[in-house]
């Protein structure tokens, strides 16, 4: 059998389309606390193809670091991969030793932090850190370390970058030091970047520079990157598609296009509602009717039996509150976790 969908979401493998960098099926992660065991992740599917951006939105608690620290497979301690896989170009990441996905990582797949001055050390200068990086995955002798790091702050956009090399962390602004974990991350030419809320700490003319620093750097080598933010003004402007995640689980994925034209769960339709005017791709005078969506996510120790989103809805009938909806195919290539949407209701 083939998938109808170009996603390959559904778990159903492709015959004619090109194989997927990378393809997720039903991976879960759990974390073991005190008040009892959550799924940070649970079940997630998606694919990405080789170049392709695909936009990871979310509010805070949905799953979004779990899903990139799973793919990297740097879960906390007290995190476990219960379930899935994570197929990149073929290989289980999963599966790997941790040798081999000590490998992968930096060389092929690398990830951007949201918080730079967490993830560069405060006491060793930006280019010796970008060089150790190289020296690990390339084995290259120092002096040649150095020189490639010096050229990749300069690919980065760091004006002057032997002198800036010589900086520590806290002598560069807030931008410049999330150029340099953008350096350090494409130092080995990865294949597929994750980047973790790149932006979100920096102001909105700096944050766009950096949105546009990743697309060149994707472009010129055709990297697949996953761009997690809350914001899907950014996926607009920077996605071709998109996930949304809530509670642990994909409750919507397609094109950034049909998603903003035509949001199929009532979650997605209230992070659309909820951008300022300008944002998103459909021409919608949107700041005459910003709203915000009531409540909040709920807690993952607690979930109620049906969909995750139901207290939250106002489209909820007693079907929602009954059986938990899965991501199911409404449109050809549109997927959404909804009962509503299944029946083909108007979102108004
Ligand atoms: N080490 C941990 N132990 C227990 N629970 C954890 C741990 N790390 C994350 N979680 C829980 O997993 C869930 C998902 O967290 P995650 O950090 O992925 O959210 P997020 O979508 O990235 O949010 P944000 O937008 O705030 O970054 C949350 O409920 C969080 O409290
Ligand atoms: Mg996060």
């Amino acid at each position: 059998m083939q998938c109808a969908c170009s996603r390959n979401i559904c778990g159903i493998a492709l015959t004619n389309n090109m194989p997927p960098l990378l393809d997720i099926k039903e991976l879960t992660t759990v974390f073991e606390t005190n008040r009892g065991r959550i799924k940070a992740v649970d079940g997630v599917s998606l694919s990405l193809q080789p170049g392709e951006t695909l936009g990871i939105v979310g509010e805070s608690g949905c799953g979004k670091t779990v899903l990139a620290l799973s793919i990297m497979r740097l879960i906390p301690t007290n995190g476990n991969i219960i379930h899935g896989t994570v197929s990149f170009s073929g290989q289980d990441l999963l599966k790997l030793s941790a040798e081999d996905i000590r490998s992968k990582r930096g060389n092929e797949i690398a990830m951007v932090f949201q918080e730079p001055m967490t993830s560069l050390n405060p006491v060793i200068r930006i280019g010796e850190q970008i060089a150790e990086a190289i020296r690990l995955h390339q084995k290259l002798p120092n002096r040649e370390a150095l020189a490639l790091a010096i050229e990749q702050l300069q690919e980065v956009g760091i004006p002057e970058p032997e002198r800036r090399a010589q900086d520590y962390p806290h002598q560069l602004s807030g931008g410049m030091r999330q150029r340099v974990m953008i350096a350090m991350a494409m130092s080995c030419h990865p294949r597929l970047l994750l980047a973790d809320e790149p932006t979100t700490a920096l102001d909105v003319t700096i944050q766009a520079q950096i949105l546009d620093l990743i697309s060149d750097l994707k472009k010129k080598n055709n990297m697949a990157v996953i761009l997690i933010t809350h914001d899907l003004g950014i996926v607009a402007q920077t996605a071709q598609n998109v996930a949304v995640m809530y509670a642990g689980k994909i409750v919507e994925n397609s094109t950034v296009n049909e998603i903003f034209a035509n949001p199929l769960h009532p979650y997605t339709k209230g992070l659309i509602d909820s951008l300022p005017a300008g944002c998103g791709n459909d021409g919608n005078d949107r700041q005459k009717h910003l709203k915000t969506i009531p409540g909040s996510v709920p807690s993952l120790y607690n979930l109620a039996v049906g969909c995750r989103f139901q207290d939250r809805c106002s489209w909820a009938e007693s079907i929602c509150a009954e059986q938990e909806p899965n991501l199911m195919e409404i449109k050809s290539g549109h997927f959404a976790a909804c009962w509503i949407a299944k029946q083909a209701k108007q979102l108004n």
